[in-house]
């Protein structure tokens, strides 16, 4: 607990263009939760150099991601919004941890899979141990909410498991978090192949919406989804494509798939895929324009930057000491 509320951790990769994913599945959520706890937002670039990146494209990128988070509407002045490597304490942590994951754990994750298979002249060491520097992430908060899509659940699970066995070993050290999906959006897939999510990284720059497209993009983008011949608007997986329009529709305008499906009954999918391309814009435009607005503020966005890193280090600082106790590491002496 810090000041009486709960704690809530969540971050996103400053990698490749963020998408109506990235929003609808973790943004939203945040902005929706953020008055209830305590919360912590970051961007999490250490993360991103697990594949390479370019020096210059990765920090301009970090600085659009938190410029970003703020435009959605997540107040810097009450969220600690800031940059995870500013608090050394993740990869302190992140070490610590390793020594309490097995590799077995480690070779069952998904991600890493995929990843390895799509980088595979570069599987590093941290690419493999990419989920204990998220676990650390989420454990030096003491975190009890992690609002996440529904592809970040096995890292979840890990992140528990690990809090758990040092906790069996060490007492009660660690808060074991729980993950917040929302109902809908948690997984929104591409709008070309309705069976792969929609993904910062798809080569086929049509099947993902990305937060800055600009409104005819959006709209082309969605009249081009793939769906099926059977033209009748239903809510079922046998009609996947529309089913992924549906949800996109519906955790756009807040309207529920049943409301969704009688509000188009009858008519074309052109009619509702129209419908669907104004929900998103409906929510992109305004989020595009704050963000230019921004930008402009370069001392308001420092000020941010750190003020909430330090924020951030006390907070983190207060777990790493105890963990550095618990596990034998000497006391430090006050400097
Ligand atoms: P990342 O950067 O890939 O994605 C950020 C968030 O967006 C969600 N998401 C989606 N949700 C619904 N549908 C989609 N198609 C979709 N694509 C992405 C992700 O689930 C995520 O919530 N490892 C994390 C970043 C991270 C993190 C953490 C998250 C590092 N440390 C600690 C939470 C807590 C990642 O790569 O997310």
């Amino acid at each position: 607990m810090i000041n009486d509320k709960k704690v809530l951790f969540s971050g996103m990769q400053a990698t490749g263009n963020l998408t109506l994913g990235n929003y609808l599945g973790a943004l939203k959520n945040w902005i929706t939760l953020s008055d209830e706890y305590e919360c912590f937002y970051s961007v999490v670039d250490m993360h991103s150099i697990t594949v390479r990146q370019d020096p210059a494209t990765l920090r301009k990128r970090a600085r659009n991601l938190l410029t970003l988070y703020i435009s959605a509407g997540l107040d810097p002045e009450k969220n600690c919004i800031y940059y995870q490597s500013h608090v050394s304490g993740h990869a302190e942590l992140a070490w610590i941890l390793n020594c309490f994951t097995y590799m077995g754990e480690l070779n069952r994750m998904t991600q890493f899979k995929d990843k390895a298979a799509k980088h595979a002249d570069n599987i590093n060491a941290g690419l493999f141990t990419y989920p204990v520097l998220m676990a650390a992430d989420i454990l030096l908060y003491q975190t009890d909410v992690v609002p996440v899509g529904i592809d970040q659940m096995q890292h979840l699970e890990l992140t528990r498991n690990i809090a758990e066995r040092f906790n069996n070993i060490y007492g009660d050290v660690f808060t074991v978090p729980e993950a917040y999906i929302g109902k809908v959006g948690a997984k929104i897939m591409s709008l070309q192949d309705p069976t792969k999510k929609m993904s910062k990284s798809d080569e086929n720059p049509n099947g993902s919406i990305y937060l800055m497209d600009d409104a005819d993009t959006v709209m082309r983008k969605c009249k081009r989804a793939v769906t099926d011949s059977e033209g009748c608007i239903r809510y079922t997986d046998e009609q996947p494509g529309l089913k992924n329009l549906i949800n996109i529709y519906c955790a756009c305008s807040g309207k529920t798939a049943d409301e969704a499906v009688k509000e188009f009954e009858g008519q074309g999918y052109g009619v509702f895929k129209e419908a669907v391309g104004e929900s998103v814009n409906a929510i992109l435009q305004p989020l595009q324009a704050k963000m230019k607005e921004l930008e402009k503020e370069k001392g308001y966005i420092d000020k941010i930057i750190k003020e909430n890193a330090e924020k951030a280090q006390y907070y983190a600082n207060k777990t790493l000491r105890k963990v550095q106790k618990k596990v034998g590491f000497p006391e430090r002496p006050r400097i």
